[in-house]
């Protein structure tokens, strides 16, 4: 991992251990209780609740616009809700003031103190908690080697780096043993490079420190490498949550299919079928495990789960097959993706691994076929599109 252009690298860790670390302190317990929060007409947040247990890793995913910055704003104390209430440790909190909620925070912009020293900088929250001197410099040292910064105590921000800036933010939000860290797209003014590295130095610190983390991103990669458990937005209300796996193999709306991970959307409609369902998708009857109320259903495929057969191959019992064209093929090397195009136009995607390619190359017909067990079924829904990413 290090090069030239990456910082330390995180073998150099000296590590504490959970508990080890001056820093360390119990994290607290959240609970979000129906929360809303609306302007005028508009919902920002929807009657959300969740409950972040302590020393849990949970991130608020989701589009922009979907409500993550509202919720963990008031989870901060910097927006009043609308309706419904917050508790920390069981207690109620929606009246307690920012500055006494023992949340550290970190934005996308690191908002440090210009014309302040890095050391200066960490010892502001310090300061205002009345800290004496002595025992701040010990803090700001350990907050500081924390972040991998020991020796950056006296420059001044303008001397730094993004990715040091922000290390500095990390470092004054944890400064005071804080039992919340809330942290807003704090990885999402630096390149990508340096967001891998980053985000492992945030794994790192949660797991050093024992905190609870609630963490916002609009980026699934970010949220599966980070995350104990993920709570996916839409629209101001939580849509799922669960841990990453979880989301990602039984997701419970077609909106989570799509946004997190890549799928292969067969939309139909319905008929009963003995203990599962059936949907008709291109004139075929395709077949699904479980079974959906309402007239029309949509069958959702990882595309790991799908292979290309030879064209008119009949599926085997407890498969599902359908005719397609291969419109493309994406060299990955450690895999390959085949982009094909089923009978009704619409899209299809596989991954095939490196070692276990087809042969098959674009304007193919072949058959596409998955295991009846490997389709998720889940009711239609119109507002999201068919793509697969
Ligand atoms: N102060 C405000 N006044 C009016 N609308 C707001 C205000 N703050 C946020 N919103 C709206 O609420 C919605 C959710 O915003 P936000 O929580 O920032 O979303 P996200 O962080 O998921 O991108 C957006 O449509 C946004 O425009
Ligand atoms: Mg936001």
């Amino acid at each position: 991992m290090p090069s030239s252009t990456t910082p330390a690298p995180l073998s150099g860790a000296a590590p504490r251990g959970r508990g080890g670390n001056r820093l360390a302190g119990r994290g607290a317990r959240i609970e979000l209780i129906d929360l809303s929060k609306r302007y005028g007409d508009f919902a920002a947040v929807d009657e959300v609740s969740l409950v972040v247990e302590p020393g849990e890793f949970m991130t608020l995913l989701g589009p922009s616009g979907s409500g993550k910055t509202t919720t963990l704003n008031i989870v901060a104390g910097f927006v009043g809700p609308t309706s419904g209430s917050l508790k920390v440790d069981g207690a109620a909190i929606e009246s307690t003031p920012a500055h006494k909620r023992d949340m550290g925070v970190v934005f996308q912009h690191y908002a440090l103190f210009p014309h302040l020293t890095v050391a200066e900088n960490i010892a502001y929250p310090l300061k205002r908690r009345g800290i004496p001197k002595a025992r701040r410099a010990e803090l700001i040292g350990t907050a500081l080697d924390t972040v991998h910064l020991g020796e950056y105590g006296h420059r001044y921000p303008r001397e730094l780096s993004g990715g040091q800036q922000q290390r500095v933010a990390v470092a004054r939000a944890i400064v005071y043993s804080p039992r919340v860290l809330l942290m807003d797209e704090p990885l999402g003014a630096l390149d990508k490079k340096l967001r891998d590295w980053l985000q492992l130095e945030i794994k790192r610190i949660h797991a050093q420190l024992g905190t609870t983390f609630v963490y916002v991103t609009h980026d699934q990669e970010e949220a599966l490498v980070l995350s104990d458990r993920i709570a996916v937005f839409n629209h101001g209300r939580i849509e799922q949550v669960g841990p990453a796996g979880e989301l990602y193999e039984r997701p419970g709306t077609l909106f989570v299919a799509k946004f997190l991970g890549e799928s292969t959307v067969l939309r139909g409609d319905t008929t009963r079928d003995g203990d599962g369902s059936a949907v008709g998708v291109c004139a075929r009857t395709l077949r699904a495990p479980g079974h959906i109320e309402g007239p029309r259903a949509a069958i959702i495929v990882r595309p790991e789960r799908l292979a290309v057969r030879p064209a008119g191959d009949r599926p085997e019992p407890g498969w599902n097959a359908l005719p397609a064209t291969v419109a493309g093929e994406i060299y990955l090397g450690s895999s390959r993706k085949l982009e094909l195009t089923l009978p009704d136009g619409s899209p299809a995607l596989v991954r095939e691994q490196a070692g276990a390619l087809s042969d098959v190359r674009k304007g193919d017909e072949v058959t596409l076929t998955w295991r009846v067990e490997d389709s998720v079924l889940l009711p239609d829904d119109p507002d999201v599109e068919a793509v697969f990413t």
